[in-house]
């Protein structure tokens, strides 16, 4: 029903303005008595629960960060099928994110490019929308660093999204993965990255009970990357990895050069990344005897999709682009095809 009735609807509009305006109906929709129960009926009926990280999550599919941003509709997004939600990318002070407009549809590839660069209203603010969500989905907050802060002050930056946003999410990511800001990406190298992640540490070994922290990679690091991250990973005792972001390529697309050049920079994600996150997710399993847990992320449009990336080694996997594509109904799927191979 949503590939046929809904989403040419959806897609007559710009994509963030379709977003704003499906927000808007997830929150209205979180205060008609009786309908969450019947979006409820939309998940499976049998037991989905799975443990990762000492998380009990109430299903292996969760939403990738950058689509509840504000943790606006955690509740509504639970009701879909989501086991978690990952909100953020947070930073500390509010910022607009780049000029719009910031993402675009590849409707032929099913795939978007974002260069949304972390809009959002700062933690303190995202904070007041977690204090009122209703039910008890695993939320994994997604802290970054503000465009003006520069890479050398970073640390405070996640040190302040942690300790702002500890007491009410379930597990952090730490995003030094995205295209859309700036430099960012340097702090993937592995002097930085130790410290940054370290820090961290330091201070979630300080709090009473000490909560998952994984890193989020983009897929277009080398060999040589992945192995240094590996190596920070058991350094630093940091819980996993979340593989991956976007990717800054745009090999595999059926358009041509100068429509792709017109759209501009930004992360491309959806069903051409799927090859890329998969082997990466399959390079780190190997080569740690599946140690590292990973949370698999980038172009799941499939049940199959998302089976080969646990097949690759991921325990649980993330949508984004594919919940745009093919709706709620993937997730249901996925969460069928989980309890068949159990
Ligand atoms: C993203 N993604 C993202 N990731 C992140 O860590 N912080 C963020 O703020 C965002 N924002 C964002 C916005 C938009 C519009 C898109 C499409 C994506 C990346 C996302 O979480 C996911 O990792 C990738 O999109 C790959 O998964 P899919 O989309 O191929 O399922």
């Amino acid at each position: 029903m949503y590939k046929i009735l809904v989403r040419p609807i959806l897609f007559l509009f710009s994509p963030e303005i379709i977003h704003h305006l499906v927000f808007i109906g997830f929150r209205i929709g979180a205060i008609i008595p009786g309908l969450s129960k019947l979006i409820n009926n939309y998940k499976p009926k049998t037991d989905t629960s799975v443990n990762f990280l000492g998380l009990k999550l109430k299903s292996p599919v969760g939403l990738a960060a950058g689509l509840d941003k504000e943790a606006e509709a955690i509740d509504m997004l639970g009701y879909l099928g989501f086991g978690f939600v990952e909100i953020g990318t947070v930073t500390p002070k509010p910022q607009p994110g780049n000029p719009k407009p910031r993402m675009f549809r590849l409707k032929k590839n099913s795939a978007l490019i974002n260069r949304m660069g972390f809009n959002n209203s700062g933690v303190f603010n995202i904070i007041k929308n977690l204090k009122s969500r209703k039910t008890d989905v695993i939320v994994g907050g997604n802290i970054g660093k503000n465009k003006i802060t520069p890479n050398a002050e970073a640390v405070n930056d996640y040190l302040i999204g942690f300790e702002e946003l500890y007491p009410y999410v379930d597990y952090f990511v730490v995003n030094v993965s995205s295209p859309n800001t700036p430099n960012l990406r340097q702090l993937q190298d592995k002097e930085p990255l130790t410290e940054l992640l370290q820090k961290l540490m330091d201070l979630n070994n300080s709090k009473p009970s000490v909560k998952p922290l994984l890193l989020k990679i983009a897929p277009d690091l080398t060999n040589e990357q992945i192995d240094d991250i590996i190596d920070i990973v058991s350094e630093t005792k940091i819980s996993g990895l979340v593989a991956t972001n976007t990717t800054i390529s745009r090999e595999g697309l059926d358009y041509s050069e100068e429509h792709i050049a017109k759209i501009g920079a930004g992360g491309l994600s959806g069903a051409p990344l799927k090859k890329r996150s998969t082997d990466i997710i399959r390079y780190i399993s190997e080569k740690t005897n599946n140690q590292i847990p990973i949370i698999g992320s980038g172009g799941i449009m499939t049940v199959e999709d998302a089976m080969e990336k646990i097949d690759a080694g991921a325990r649980v996997v993330q949508l984004f682009t594919g919940f745009i594509y093919e709706g709620p109904s993937l997730i249901k799927k996925i969460n069928n095809e989980f309890v068949k191979r159990r």
